[in-house]
């Protein structure tokens, strides 16, 4: 009896090779499609998967998982890898994973698999991952090993045992893309001191060609999470699609990033996340009016250190879990509305209101209804400065 392996298929060059590779070298080949907003899994996908030996291909939406338990929390925790990576692919690796892991325990095989090549941050993911839930399943990484060098090699291999791939199609970047977002690399972006071609814009429209009137959007948290846009409510899903498609015809959410990958390397990337930039200005605004000055700021901190750990891949581990239990108990406060005005590019926060808010006008005010005791000042500052006291000339 051959061993059964669950491959995660995108459809793409790499992974339809591996579907008959991994055949080829005794395995049979369960390909496993998650939906997470790239676009419905085509019935061309699966017809090649089926062509290039799979004996059957599952396929799983998990769109409305993948927004409210990835990238809600992300958003939440105020992610962002590097000062600008909102982290759309890194978040749907554990959650394409863990469900790899259970195609793999109901249909009983013995092994899962990637297309992931060994010089990116994927391969991490998804093994650190399906580790942590079964170290007993074998992971495979055909890419990682195989006998062809180049890309012209695996269409000679495609063509061969018949494998449809539509080479013409063929864009000259790499793109991974989820509803957080899309991943651009490679080809001419390879050049750091280039700036990115017009060809690598895919969700969103260059600021010099977004619409030429401003607009503006409310966005609505209850506890931390998005329930409303413009006063309306909308579904987790939904929501993050009318806010790329609002954001993308504004040219909001492009970062150009040279990062620092787990493997040690340096490369660039060209990241589009409309919806995602907008939501976190927007909650990261509600914040400020809610969260005290400590809290805050501690915040800050907890923010970077989560991003580190869904970038490297260490989503399910015991700080991750500890810092979401942090992150949660935060937005207790984290209910109100944001108003943002987008405008060629740029996503400003406009107007903020919160039942929770620590706003204080008649404290704030420099009107004559101020109430602030302006005396009180004096001592506070006596004491406050007292340890320092005369210690600048030392
Ligand atoms: N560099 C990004 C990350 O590590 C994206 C990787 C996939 N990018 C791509 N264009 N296929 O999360």
């Amino acid at each position: 009896m051959s061993r059964t392996v669950v491959l995660a298929y995108s459809g793409g060059l790499d992974t339809s090779v591996c579907v008959k590779w991994l055949g080829e070298h005794g395995y049979r080949v369960v390909a496993f499609m998650a939906n997470v907003g790239q676009g419905e899994p085509s019935a061309k996908a699966v017809a090649r998967a089926k062509a290039a030996g799979a004996s059957r291909v599952v396929v799983r939406d998990l769109r409305r998982e993948f927004v409210t338990d990835y990238c809600w929390p992300a958003l939440q925790a105020h992610a962002v890898y590097e000062g600008k990576y909102l982290l759309a692919t890194a978040l749907s690796r554990p959650l394409i994973a863990a469900h790899l892991v259970d195609v793999a325990h109901r249909l009983r095989a013995s092994a899962v698999a990637h297309g992931c090549t060994g010089k990116g941050n994927d391969q991490v993911r998804f093994e650190v991952t399906v580790r942590t839930l079964d170290p007993r399943l074998e992971v495979l990484a055909p890419v990682r090993g195989w006998e062809f060098t180049s890309r012209e090699q695996e269409i000679d291999y495609a063509k061969r045992h018949g494998i449809p791939i539509d080479v013409s199609k063929r864009s000259p970047y790499s793109i991974d893309q989820n509803l957080w977002g899309t991943s651009i690399e490679s080809g001419a972006l390879e050049d750091p001191g280039t700036e990115p071609p017009a060809d690598t814009y895919r969700s969103i429209r260059p600021p010099e060609r977004a619409a030429r009137a401003p607009a503006y959007v409310t966005v609505g948290f209850s506890r931390g999470v998005p329930t409303t846009l413009n006063g309306t409510p909308c579904g987790p899903v939904a929501l993050v699609e009318r806010l790329n498609r609002l954001g993308g015809a504004h040219g909001i959410g492009r970062a150009d990033l040279i990062e620092s990958r787990v493997v040690g390397i340096k490369s660039r990337e060209v990241y589009e996340a409309p919806a995602g930039t907008i939501l976190l200005e927007a909650h990261q605004e509600l914040e400020r009016l809610v969260l005290d000055r400590e809290l805050l700021q501690f915040k800050q901190g907890v923010a970077a250190d989560y991003a580190r750990l869904v970038y490297a891949g260490l989503w399910l581990t015991p700080l991750k879990r500890a810092l979401d239990a942090f992150v949660r108990e935060t937005q207790r406060r984290a209910t109100g509305a944001v108003r943002l005005k987008l405008f060629k590019g740029t996503c400003r926060v406009v107007g903020r209101r919160s039942p929770h808010s620590l706003y204080r006008e008649r404290l704030a005010t420099y009107s004559a209804r101020d109430e602030f005791d302006q005396r009180a000042a004096e001592g506070f500052i006596k004491l406050y400065g007292l340890p320092y006291e005369g210690s600048g000339s030392d």
